[in-house]
């Protein structure tokens, strides 16, 4: 695997591949790598070409006060675990390389609308910040093919509205989530919850299916199941920011007869605030 942390030399590997003919994927992350990132290294790999995985964590999408300086950073084990994965290249810029001149009246591509609403709401500028740096890493990177995971489900739509407005022609697949066997979603940010809240944080998936199997069963009171399903986090201990029923195809909120929803939640165990959704197709 290939370690780079500039673009010229990033641009100057990819140029040999594209020359080659080979296809290039681009997975990126902010590192502290799980198996849930490793399954969109797999999947990647699966569909052919030459794996870029960027590690970035990226501080135009962390509001004042979130988790930034303490993020993890774990770049030794995210390189090994990437080499046996069969990445191909592993890109590192450091903040001066993805923002030279600070980030202060850089440019902004922000995403109107589903920006936001849910997480956005209650992380203002969060999606602004994603935008910004998934479209530049597009630009640097040049993928045919970016995947991302459907656990950030509404990252992902922020991302494909950005990529399709400003015509960057890329292939954005979204990869199924990968889970805990108690049903928790991977996540860097499982990492802040103790040993006693880690058993308790799979409440918010059977939280979330719960409320699925109601859809199906053709409920259509949206805002009580929202209820229901806030006042259960909140008996479980944790703080619900917010439970919502919404079209899977652009979160609006979904008629009454609306067959393809996704329910999402965010919510805050002690010190981790942990978000999860589930499609519901009916
Ligand atoms: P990060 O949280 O590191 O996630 C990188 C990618 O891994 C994202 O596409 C995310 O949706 C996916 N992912 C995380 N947990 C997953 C799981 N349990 N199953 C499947 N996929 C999972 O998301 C970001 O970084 C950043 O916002 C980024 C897109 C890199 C922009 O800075």
């Amino acid at each position: 695997m290939i370690c780079v942390d500039t673009i010229e030399s990033l641009r100057a590997q990819l140029a040999q591949w594209r020359r080659a003919g080979d296809r290039i994927l681009l997975v990126p992350t902010m590192g502290n790598l799980h198996q849930g990132h490793l399954k969109l290294a797999h999947e990647a790999k699966r569909r052919g070409g030459r794996l870029v995985v960027s590690i970035f964590v990226n501080p135009m999408q962390f509001g004042a006060g979130e988790d930034f300086a303490s993020y993890p950073r774990t770049l030794e084990r995210d390189r090994a675990l990437l080499e046996t994965a069969g990445a191909d290249l592993l890109f590192t810029p450091d903040e001066k390389t993805v923002y030279p001149r600070g980030r202060a009246g850089h440019v902004e591509v922000s995403v109107p609308g589903l920006s936001g609403e849910l997480c956005g709401a209650s992380r203002p500028g969060h999606f602004t910040g994603v935008a910004t740096v998934v479209c530049k890493l597009f630009h640097m990177v040049q993928p045919d093919l970016a995947l991302f995971g459907e656990k950030d489900f509404q990252q992902l739509l922020v991302i494909r509205r950005m990529a399709a407005d400003l015509d960057i022609p890329v292939e954005i697949i979204g990869v199924a989530t990968e889970r805990e066997p108690s049903g928790l979603a991977m996540s860097s940010r499982n990492q802040y919850l103790s040993e006693d809240e880690r058993q308790r944080a799979a409440l918010l998936y059977r939280v979330l299916q719960g409320l699925a199997e109601d859809l199906k069963l053709g409920e259509a009171d949206y805002p009580a199941l929202e209820r229901e399903a806030a006042r259960r986090l909140s008996e479980g201990g944790f703080a619900p920011d917010y439970v919502s029923v919404r079209r899977a195809a652009d979160l609006s909120v979904p008629g009454p007869e609306e067959p393809d929803l996704v329910v999402l939640a965010a919510a805050r165990l002690g010190k981790a605030r942990l978000i999860d959704n589930l499609r519901v197709e009916r």
